[in-house]
């Protein structure tokens, strides 16, 4: 870890970097992180022994994605018992350090339900949490597969012929997840089946989680992939280079509308308006059916630094000496700056999860998908 990184014939084909794992030194229990912050350039990893760390890592982008960060929650309530430190503190604090990825909450309560049953039950309340972390790990594990199968199969029938062209938003492999991801594991598996021509990646303005991160993962997988600047999608669904858009979901009401990184629903009217397929990928778990429609959807708003100034995030947080900030607009200029943006259902062509296929896109049909899901 830490040296410069480069694409290797060795390492193509996976990734083999876990984006976070639980370990236990002789000083007490630990959270280690992969600093998502400091990707591609190197890989630095974050140690993590108490929940304020969790959550600064979590507000600043080094542990990111919807599932990952279900996972990393669970993991911090585990943390917090394990160290003693206040366990209802933690669940306050942790799914408040970023509002939109319902995943957060879900496991953070995971593994919060499982402390307070084995207290109440008399046994090791800490060793109850951490189980349920790992359970929780262990699910996305399975859900990556099972999304990655129903997503190949449905490409395949809006699809016909392979030789797919995808286009994708964001990151959404396996730096957001304990498996292969969600919608990133579409696009490996279609690649692996030899049905992927292109993989094209938005850079995802304003924090480049497609340039930094999917090109990343694209490239140590041998994926054949382009990254394009977020405005130059309209032309590439002018010139008709795009079969399907895959991307990733941080939250899904009741009503089938999509949260994601922003910059989603102008892609989802592009795709509209050119006829081509727009699949979101995510596991039941980002599904809130207690969130009723798009509008109740809270939206994170993030530091104007982020797009008046030019620099990589920092787990250290915005505008510090180690993100190397450059400004690109006047002092003071006001900055709108949401981190997701919301497509309504009936942009949506499909949401493929872990327990089947929802299309078309109903509050009826999203409803019965999750009711058959093993993890809700
Ligand atoms: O702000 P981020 O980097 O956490 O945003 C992540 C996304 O928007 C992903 O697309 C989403 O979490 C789905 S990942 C499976």
């Amino acid at each position: 870890m830490g040296d410069q990184y480069e694409v290797s014939e060795a390492g193509a084909g996976a990734l083999a970097i876990p984006s976070l794992r639980w370990e236990e030194p002789p000083e007490g229990p630990v959270l280690v992180l992969l600093d998502q912050t400091r990707l591609p350039a190197e890989e630095v990893e974050l140690v993590c022994t108490d929940v304020p760390a969790l959550v600064q890592a979590i507000r600043t982008l080094a542990v990111r994605g919807a599932p990952l960060l279900g996972i990393a929650g669970a993991y911090g309530v585990a943390l917090a018992a394990a160290r003693g430190f206040d366990v209802d503190e933690a669940t306050e604090a942790l799914p408040q350090a970023r509002p939109t990825a319902v995943n957060l909450g879900y496991g953070v309560r995971r593994a919060a339900g499982a402390y307070r049953a084995a207290l109440a039950g008399g046994t090791d309340a800490p060793a109850a949490a951490l189980a349920e972390a790992r359970a929780v790990h262990a699910e996305d594990i399975e859900a990556s597969r099972g999304m990655a199968q129903h997503g190949l199969a449905l490409l395949g029938e809006l699809l016909p012929g392979g030789g797919h062209r995808i286009l994708t938003h964001c990151n959404t492999g396996a730096l957001v997840s304990g498996g292969e991801g969600t919608a990133l594991a579409v696009a490996l598996a279609a690649h692996r089946a030899g049905e992927l021509r292109r993989l094209w990646v938005d850079e995802t303005r304003p924090l480049l989680q497609g340039a930094r991160l999917t090109a990343y993962e694209a490239a140590r997988a041998g994926m054949a992939y382009t990254v394009l600047s977020d405005g130059a999608a309209g032309s590439l669904f002018a010139g008709g280079e795009v079969d399907a858009v895959l991307i990733g979901a941080d939250r899904i009401a009741a009503d089938g509308s999509v949260a994601n990184k922003v910059g989603s629903y102008p892609l989802a009217v592009l795709a509209r308006y050119h006829h081509v397929p727009f699949v979101v990928v995510a596991p039941t778990s980002t599904v809130d059916l207690a969130t009723e429609e798009g509008a109740d959807i809270e939206v994170e708003q993030r530091p104007g630094q982020e797009v008046t100034e030019f620099s990589l995030p920092s787990a250290q947080g915005p505008g510090t000496a180690a993100s190397g900030a450059i400004p690109v607009a006047p002092l003071g200029a006001q900055a709108y700056n949401p981190a997701f943006d919301v497509t309504p259902p009936e942009l949506v062509t499909a949401i493929v999860t872990e327990a089947g296929v929802v299309s078309p896109v109903t509050r009826e049909a999203l409803a019965g998908v999750c009711s058959t899901s093993r993890w809700r």
